[in-house]
């Protein structure tokens, strides 16, 4: 099918206030949302590494610090900040419309 991307609702942007995290659980996907400065970034909540959740991690600016082992991630790439993380997270696509964010797919 063609045309606009189908949309997940994921939360009210109210519900994550800034340098704070949300775990959302929709479709099957455990996620991380993270609000960086009212700018909404969504990720896979479980660390690449191992048991950690990220949603339970120090978010400073972009960057959430995994709880377990202390490995970082750039939550808006997905990158690997800090070791002993190693695999890339998974970041998703998002919208915000009127107050609700929204998963693209
Ligand atoms: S489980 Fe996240 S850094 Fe090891």
């Amino acid at each position: 099918m063609n045309g606009a991307p189908a949309r997940i609702q994921l939360c009210s942007t109210g519900e994550i206030a800034p340098g704070e995290a949300l775990k959302v659980e929709v479709e099957g996907l455990s996620l991380a949302v993270f609000n960086v400065d009212g700018t909404f970034h969504v990720t896979d909540d479980a660390c690449t590494h191992g048991p950690g959740f990220l949603s339970e991690g120090y978010l400073d600016g972009e960057v959430i610090e995994c709880n377990f082992h202390q490995g970082c991630f750039n939550v808006r790439t997905g990158e690997v900040v800090k070791p002993p993380c190693i695999v890339p997270l998974k970041t998703y696509p998002s919208v915000v419309d009127d107050g609700i964010l929204y998963l693209e797919v």
